[in-house]
């Protein structure tokens, strides 16, 4: 990549991460790398792609904005989430956790762009006492009157199965209708237990090479370093924080994507 090239790139993440209004959502290309097998030139030709994120980001940013959330606690790597979408190209991606939907809206324009693939999302929300979440109230609370996803532009919500209850009722049977899962993030109840349940609850329909992401692992303890070591594959943090991911093995009784 020339060094013009890697200008035009950083200008684009840089421009759709100010969107977001979170500057947390500087990218790891590092980490991409590592969760996806791809070249560090391929995950930066992808990350360049964010110049057609930026209408979107824009969007949600201002979205939450109205929602009464100018500094929303979303998860802190859209960009990647877009990225791992676009080189990991899955059949099916699941999500639990949505709330106003960043992660979710990421995903989605990744699919949107590779031309295939599903989405499949759980979330039970919390919701706030009024139309502006108060300053007492938790940080993902859904303002009245809307739902799960509020913030997700309406041109990306075609063929997105967005399922709204407990993950604990509802990701067993999503995940026996499913023939694979080629993307998992969890990024709602985070006990240590909970964090096991759905790592436990996937396994079975992990594509070959799947990717697998867990949010706030500090709140989970040695949940999914645990597992990692039950698959046999390494895990990675992303640069300090404590959202991790790994990378499925591609032995058997792992799935086709
Ligand atoms: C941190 S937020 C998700 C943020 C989202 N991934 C984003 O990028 O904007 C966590 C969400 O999980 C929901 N949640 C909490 N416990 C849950 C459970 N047991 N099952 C499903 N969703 C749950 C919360 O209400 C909230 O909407």
């Amino acid at each position: 990549m020339s060094a013009a090239t890697d200008r035009r790139t950083e200008a684009s993440v840089i421009a759709a991460w100010r969107a977001l209004g979170d500057p947390r959502a500087a990218p790891d290309r590092r980490w991409v790398a590592r969760l996806t097998g791809a070249s560090l030139e391929r995950v930066d030709a992808t990350l360049g792609e964010a110049d057609q994120l930026l209408p979107f980001d824009r969007e949600i940013g201002a979205a939450h904005r109205a929602g009464g959330r100018p500094s929303y606690a979303q998860i802190r790597a859209p960009l990647e989430l877009y990225a791992i979408v676009r080189l990991a190209r899955p059949d099916h991606v699941v999500e639990v956790g949505v709330s106003s939907g960043v992660s979710s809206a990421h995903f989605l324009l990744g699919l949107r762009r590779n031309r295939h693939g599903t989405l499949h999302s759980i979330d039970f929300p919390t919701f706030a006492q009024g139309d502006r979440p108060g300053p007492q109230e938790s940080p993902v609370a859904i303002p009245r009157g809307k739902t799960s996803g509020w913030a997700v532009p309406d041109r990306l919500r075609g063929g997105w199965d967005l399922r709204i209850g407990r993950s604990e009722e509802l990701l067993p049977s999503l995940v026996a209708e499913l023939p694979s899962v080629g993307l998992f993030l969890h990024d709602d109840l985070h006990t240590p237990a909970h964090l096991a349940f759905e790592l436990r609850t996937v396994e079975p329909k992990l594509a070959r090479g799947a990717v697998v992401l867990a949010d706030n692992t500090v709140w989970t303890g040695v949940a999914f370093p645990r597992w990692a070591k039950h698959l046999g594959v390494p895990w990675y943090r992303r640069r300090r924080s404590d959202l991790v991911g790994l990378r499925a093995p591609d032995g058997s009784g792992v799935r086709a994507r």
